[in-house]
């Protein structure tokens, strides 16, 4: 993994090196535990702030350099205005921003887990410093150039100062599951096409055999004995071949229906011979982050020993134009049975999913589907990077997502599905063909994927906006975000673990 940085717990004690970070609220009052240990520097800090008209308004720093009496050699007192109801993704976020806050010139810092009504629960303190790791990802493994400048935080070691590091124990390993699946996808978004393309990406979901979680790569033959030639279509302009990667998570005590998540894995897409315009096609690099979710949700729930049965399937695929690539006007048979006309080559993350949809429910009867990918450009001039799109044939799953979306900070929007859209996608030639024109674009894309999952209860999510080019936060300055991970991961452990 990239950058990483090393997170761990120590009881309250005025750190002997680097940064010290402390909360304040909007009457500048500090933690107990800060406001007993800095009580001799209390008078500096108050001229500092009124130096600098510091309130302790949310977001607000003071910065008081080699304060005397202190061997460290910054105080960072970051303001949270007022503090009374803060949700767990508060949390997660004020971790990131105190992160953010750290010079980086600094190698050590700690952070005082607590607000002036006291030191943060454990679930709390957990959540500050899976914040805090997601913040501190970079993805800098092609840089060679290693010169110390000021882009590059030296942050090695991070102490969050708690009040009992035993009680954190537990939750602090499924937090750092989270967290480590979370890294993974956005490593797999951000690597370079030529590097990440179908074969290496399966090799590197082979990894989750490490921990416990049982893995299938199925090439080209053992798909195309399948009939999976809506997936196989989209691939065969590519000189990499197309892998199906199955991964199976046991984590219940029984044999019951697992739940399955599918992730759209396009390694690059050109368009194919419907071509994509030059500007920004680097970024379909990242047309593989549904793909890249399900392996770090999967990393996740199996680190962190969830109580469930979880198959992850990602269909991986190089889309290419060639003299052996898929034309428009193609038909093909889709593992189901049913018949695609091709419109146009760029509409081929369906193509893939339909093949693994419908793989999944027949293979697993799954308790319910849910399937993540960078499927619409259109979702983006509906949404923008702020929601996913989610398309569902089920309320229940639905309300549970949007739930999880928002105690996460990752949300989704429901968008509509209805048989007045699925006569768009209704064919001369085939059973439907593969795009609907330009009028909701992101919701005939949905439609197709419902051709291929019956009465499975299935939700779709449209993440073309959030799972990559994703809005910089406090608790993600990578391309990659890694969408999609502490959604689901929460979906599971709230709904489906007990
Ligand atoms: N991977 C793209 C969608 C996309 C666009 C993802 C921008 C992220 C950013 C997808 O394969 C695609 O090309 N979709 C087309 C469909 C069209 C041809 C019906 C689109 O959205 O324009
Ligand atoms: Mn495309
Ligand atoms: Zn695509």
């Amino acid at each position: 993994m990239a950058a990483a940085l090393t997170v761990e717990f120590a009881p309250f004690a005025a750190p002997a090196k680097g940064v010290w970070v402390v909360f304040c609220d909007d009457k500048r009052v500090l933690g107990p535990a800060a406001g007993r240990l800095l009580r001799s520097s209390a008078e500096l800090i108050r001229r500092a702030a009124a130096a600098d008209h510091f309130t302790g308004k949310k977001g607000s720093t003071l910065e008081i350099l080699a304060p005397p009496e202190l061997k460290i050699s910054r105080l960072i007192v970051i303001g949270i205005g007022n503090a009374r109801k803060m949700t767990a993704h508060d949390f997660v976020k004020l971790g990131g921003s105190a992160v953010g806050k750290i010079p980086h010139s600094a190698k050590e810092a700690t952070i005082f887990a607590e607000l002036p009504s006291g030191a943060l629960k454990p679930e709390q303190a957990a959540d500050l410093a899976l914040g805090a790791r997601l913040r501190a990802y970079r993805f800098d493994r092609y840089k060679t150039k290693r010169k110390e400048d000021e882009e590059r935080p030296a942050l090695a070691k991070l102490t969050i100062a708690v009040a009992n590091k035993t009680a954190l124990r537990a939750t602090w390993r499924d937090h750092q599951a989270v967290a480590d699946g979370v890294l993974i996808a956005r490593d797999l978004v951000n690597e370079p096409p030529n590097v990440l393309f179908p074969e290496e990406f399966a090799r590197r979901a082979n990894k989750l055999k490490n921990i416990g979680v049982k893995v299938q790569v199925l090439d080209e033959r053992a798909m195309k004995k399948l009939g999976m030639n809506a997936l196989l279509g989209v691939g065969q302009g590519s000189a990499h071949g197309s892998r199906l990667v199955v991964m199976h998570w046991k984590g219940a005590k029984t044999d019951a229906p697992p739940i399955a998540f599918i992730g759209k894995g396009v390694c690059f897409d050109t368009g194919g011979i419907s071509i994509k315009p030059a500007a920004n096609m680097e970024d379909m690099k990242g047309d593989m982050a549904g793909a890249a979710c399900v392996v770090g949700l999967m990393h996740a729930l199996a680190a962190r020993k969830a109580k469930i049965n979880a198959v992850g399937a990602i269909g991986l695929v190089e889309n290419m134009p060639d003299g052996k690539a898929q034309r428009p006007g193609d038909i093909v048979k889709s593992m189901s049975g049913q018949t695609i006309e091709i419109i146009n080559t760029d509409a081929e993350g369906r193509l893939v999913l339909a093949d693994v949809l419908h793989y999944v429910n027949t293979r697993f009867k799954p308790r319910f589907m849910i399937d993540l990918a960078t499927l619409t450009g259109a979702i983006i001039v509906a949404l923008g990077h702020e929601y996913a799109g989610l398309f569902s044939n089920d309320d229940q799953l639905s309300d549970r997502l949007a739930e999880a979306g928002r105690q996460t900070g990752e949300r989704v929007w429901r968008m509509p599905l209805g048989e007045e859209y699925d006569k768009k996608i209704d064919s001369k030639f085939a059973d439907m063909k593969n795009t609907g024109g330009r009028d909701a674009a992101s919701i005939t894309a949905a439609q197709l994927l419902q051709r291929f999952v019956d009465k499975t209860p299935w939700a779709h999510l449209d993440i073309a906006g959030t799972g990559m080019s994703s809005p910089q936060s406090d608790i993600n300055k990578s391309w990659g975000s890694g969408f999609g991970v502490r959604l689901l991961d929460r979906l599971v452990s709230e709904y489906y673990e007990k």
